[in-house]
Parts: structure tokens; C-alpha cells; sequence
């Protein structure tokens, strides 16, 4: 049935991709409110052929809005969920605000569609590298339970938001032009550099990313005795993250039983050219729905052929915030 629908940070990098995906799923909705900060309050973003103009987010907007898309950071989505809930709305929240709160379903709908149901109002979107890597890592799971998981990525600064992409840009402007380099969103030089990802380092020396990886994961896969250790790193890329993902399982798994399950798995595309060492590459994730999965391969230094190493690229946008986010909105 069509909803009415508002996007909460509708202005920012995943905002606008929201309406490009409601746009091209054809998403069914009786009408739709941009919402953002009153900077943007009257700017007009285009949809469906129309200029919809941009509202100021306040508790008083969620009057009559069944759904709503949150992507305007954890400390909004905290603030005015509450507001959101209680008119009626089921908020679906791309932020990290409720993601481990219990009772809260944090969902992939390849992994955990069954966890929607639970929702009393609030579903949580996942982390972008950890949709990404549990795209690939949930049927291979399924059908050969791993026991450790390390992974090492490789991640674009679209995860920092829109302003950090236009960093990045004008960095690449300045050096072609012979000017300073400057800085002032992202913590770190992003152009020709990388640099551990700009989350805070926690007491266990992980930082906020690597360990949204591992406890997203334990909660994605109602799987808490999975091992999980993650290196989170940005590089100078615009918008698709990348991840080198190493998979110990409890029993011998061939590489030809990999490429078998991956195959046929939902959200999975293999790009696995070895002849024209065409492998998974950020510029081929973007605007992908897919995550691209390639370099498949038995890794020697585990006993038993217990040992697979996949190199993985998904657009961190799309599949890693706002497709995902849209897809469970079409399971509700
Ligand atoms: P605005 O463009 O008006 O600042 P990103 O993740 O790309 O940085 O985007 C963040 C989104 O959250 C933008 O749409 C931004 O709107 C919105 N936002 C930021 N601060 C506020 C605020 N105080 N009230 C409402 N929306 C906000």
C-alpha cells in the first residue's frame, strides 16, 4: 500500500540516493517531505520530474508520515525517532543510534528478513562495511558455519557524508592546480594518502568501525561465538568501499564449493577474471546494487582447506545505507 513517506537528512550523501532509489524501485508512496536542517529549509531537490522543496526537520513533522528514512546522523535520529514513533511512523534509521538496543531488529534483508517482524516501530540499518561484508559472508555461513572471520578495509570518505566527498574533490582540484592541499572534514590528508578510518579508538585500541563490525555482525547472524577481527582504513576513494576478507570454517571448504554457493547468492556478483587480473574495483561498485566478489581463493596457510580469501567492493551509498534501508521499507 502506498506510503506516506518523509527522509530525515535528505540533503546529505545517502539522503539524495534515497530519492534516486525510491525513484528508480518505483517505490509505492501517497507523498513524500524532505527533511533537513533549516540551512537547506526551501531548496528544491528534484523527483519524479518535480522540484520537491526541502522542510526544516522539527518534532511537528511527522504529522501523518507512516515511514520514515533517517540519515541525518545518530545524535538527530536519537532526538526525533521518539516524535517519529510515537505519530505513528516506523522509522527506518541509517544511523548507529539503536543498532545494538535490544528489542531493536538491526536487519540485511539477505541475512535477517525475519527480523523485521519484530519491530515495535524502530528498524536499524546495519553499518555500511558490515552490510557489505555479510552480503557475501551470510550463504557461505549458512551452508558451511565459519568460525573466524578477519577482514581488512579499504573505505571510501563517502561514509564521512557528502562533505567529505566534496573534500576529497577539491583536494584533487587544488593539487592539479598547483595550490595548497587544505583540510577541514575528514582528520587526515584523504588525497593520494590512507589513513586509519576517522572513528574514535575505544579502550580495546579497535576503533568504532572494526568494532560495529564485529558486535553487527554477532547480532545480524544470532551468531555470537563467531570470531571477528577487523582493520578500517580510508582510502582516496569517492563513494564504494572495498574489504579483503579472510574466512576460516570449522570443517574443509573448496574453493570450487565457494565459487558454487556465491553464485547462486542473492546480492552477490562474481568478478573473478584471473587471465585479465579483472578483479572487484570501487569505480565498477558504484551506482551497483550488487556487492562484486572476486579474487576466490583457498588460502594455504589454514589446516585442512579450512582457509578462503575473498577481495570485495560494494557502493557504500546504495547497498551499504540507503538500498538496504529501502529494501527492508519494501518488506514491511
Ligand atoms: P543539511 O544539508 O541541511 O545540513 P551527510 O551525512 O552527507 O553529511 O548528511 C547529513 C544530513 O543531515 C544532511 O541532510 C543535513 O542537512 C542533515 N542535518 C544535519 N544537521 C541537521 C539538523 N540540525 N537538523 C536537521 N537535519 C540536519
Amino acid at each position: 500500500m502506498a506510503k506516506h513517506v518523509a527522509i530525515m537528512g535528505a540533503t546529505g550523501a545517502v539522503g539524495t540516493e534515497f530519492l534516486r532509489i525510491l525513484e528508480q524501485r518505483d517505490f509505492p508512496m501517497a507523498s513524500l517531505k524532505l527533511l533537513a536542517s533549516n540551512r537547506s529549509a526551501g531548496r528544491k531537490l528534484a523527483f519524479k520530474g518535480e522540484q520537491l522543496a526541502v522542510e526544516e526537520l522539527t518534532e511537528k513533522s511527522f504529522k501523518g508520515v507512516e515511514l520514515v528514512l533517517a540519515s541525518a546522523g545518530g545524535s538527530l535520529s536519537r532526538k526525533f525517532a521518539p516524535a517519529a514513533t510515537a505519530a505513528g511512523a516506523v522509522v527506518v534509521d541509517n544511523t548507529s543510534a539503536f543498532r545494538m538496543t535490544e528489542g531493536v531488529p538491526l536487519v540485511v534483508p539477505e541475512v535477517n528478513p525475519q527480523d523485521i517482524a519484530t519491530h515495535n516501530g524502530l528498524i536499524a540499518n546495519p553499518n555500511c562495511s558490515t552490510i557489505i561484508m555479510n552480503v557475501p559472508a551470510w550463504p557461505l555461513h549458512k551452508a558451511h558455519p565459519i568460525k573466524r572471520l578477519v577482514v581488512s578495509t579499504y573505505q571510501a570518505v563517502s561514509g564521512a557524508g557528502a562533505k567529505a566527498m566534496a573534500e576529497l574533490e577539491q583536494q584533487a582540484r587544488d593539487w592539479a592546480a598547483g595550490r595548497p592541499v587544505t583540510k577541514a572534514v575528514l582528520p587526515h590528508q584523504a588525497l593520494f594518502n590512507v589513513f586509519s578510518h576517522n572513528s574514535a579508538v575505544a579502550e580495546n585500541g579497535y576503533n568504532e568501525e572494526e568494532n560495529k563490525m564485529s558486535r553487527e555482525t554477532w547480532k545480524i547472524f544470532h551468531c555470537p561465538d563467531l570470531r571477528i577481527t577487523a582493520t578500517c582504513v580510508r582510502v582516496p576513494v569517492l563513494r564504494a568501499h572495498s574489504e579483503a576478507i579472510n574466512i576460516e570454517f570449522h570443517e574443509p571448504v573448496s574453493e570450487a564449493e565457494v565459487r558454487r554457493i556465491l553464485a547462486r547468492a542473492p546480492g552477490v556478483r562474481i568478478v573473478d577474471d584471473r587471465a585479465n587480473s579483472y578483479f572487484p574495483m570501487p569505480l565498477d561498485a558504484s551506482d551497483q546494487d550488487d556487492v562484486l566478489v572476486g579474487r576466490i581463493r583457498q588460502d594455504p596457510s589454514i589446516s585442512d582447506g579450512r582457509g578462503i580469501d575473498l577481495f570485495v567492493s560494494g557502493d557504500q551509498i546504495r547497498k551499504g545505507a540507503a538500498l538496504n534501508a529501502v529494501q527492508i521499507a519494501e518488506m514491511l
